[in-house]
C-alpha cells in the first residue's frame, strides 16, 4: 500500500464524503458548477462515463441529483475502502466500479464518450503522461473534465503549502504540466488559482 492508498483507507474514506461538500464550498464552487454546466451540456441516454480516481463516487451522486440521463458509468479507483464505500450507494446495472491503478491504466479499458476526472491528478507522480494514455480511451468526439489542485498566489501558497504536502499528500499541477496536455479545449483557474478546471478533447 502507498501513501495515497493509506491517506484513503476507511479512516479518511468514511470521512471524505462529509468533508468534500465543506472543501467545495470554501474553494471550488465555481469549478462544481462548472461540472455541472458539462455534464447538463453532454450527457444523455447514449453517453458512457468514465471516471478516473471515482473515490465514493460523489461525482455519480452529483449526475444523479441533477436528474441527468447516460447509458453506462463505470469508475475506476485504485482504494478499495472509497470503492467499498461507492459500491454501496449504487446497485443499479448501468453503474460499475472498478479497483484499478491510473498509473496503469490500459488501454483495452472500453471507451467511453465522457471521462471525469477531479480532485486526482495532483496524487500522481506523471499526469500529463496519464491525461495522455486516458484520452486513448476516448471516443471519437468525446472529452474528458478535470478539476485538479493548481499553484495558488502566494498568499495562499505560504500557508496552504504543508496542507497540500503533508495533509493531502498532493503536488500542485504545474503550468508547465497543463501545457503538456493536448488537446485542450478550456482552461480556467479559480480561488486563487488553487482550483483549476480543464477540458480535453480526443
Ligand atoms: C480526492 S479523492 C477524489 C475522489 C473523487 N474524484 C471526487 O472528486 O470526489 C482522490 C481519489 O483518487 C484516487 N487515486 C489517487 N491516485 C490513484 C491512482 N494512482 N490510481 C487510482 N486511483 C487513485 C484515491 O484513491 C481517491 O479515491
Amino acid at each position: 500500500m502507498n501513501k495515497i492508498q493509506k491517506l484513503y483507507r476507511l479512516g479518511n474514506a468514511k470521512w471524505y464524503d462529509i468533508f468534500k461538500p465543506i472543501w467545495n464550498w470554501m474553494v471550488s464552487r465555481k469549478a462544481e458548477k462548472k461540472l455541472a454546466r458539462f455534464l447538463k451540456d453532454n450527457l444523455n441516454e447514449d453517453i458512457e462515463i468514465l471516471e478516473l480516481g471515482c473515490g465514493t463516487a460523489l461525482n455519480l451522486e452529483k449526475i444523479q441529483k441533477l436528474n441527468l440521463p447516460f447509458k453506462h458509468y463505470h469508475g475506476l479507483d485504485f482504494s478499495e475502502d472509497m470503492l467499498k464505500i461507492a459500491r454501496a450507494k449504487f446497485s443499479q446495472e448501468n453503474v460499475s466500479f472498478k479497483h484499478q491503478d491510473l498509473s496503469k491504466l490500459d488501454n483495452h479499458e472500453k471507451k467511453a464518450d465522457v471521462i471525469l476526472c477531479t480532485w486526482v491528478l495532483s496524487h500522481l507522480p506523471h499526469p500529463a503522461t496519464i491525461i495522455s494514455n486516458a484520452q486513448k480511451l476516448l471516443k471519437k468526439d468525446g472529452q474528458m473534465f478535470l478539476i485538479f489542485l493548481s499553484e495558488p498566489k502566494w498568499f495562499i501558497r505560504f500557508w496552504f503549502n504543508p496542507i497540500a504536502k503533508y495533509i493531502f499528500k498532493s503536488k500542485y499541477i504545474s503550468n508547465e504540466i497543463i501545457g503538456q496536455f493536448e488537446n485542450v479545449r478550456l482552461v480556467k483557474h479559480y480561488s486563487a488559482n488553487l482550483v483549476s478546471v480543464t477540458v480535453v478533447c480526443d
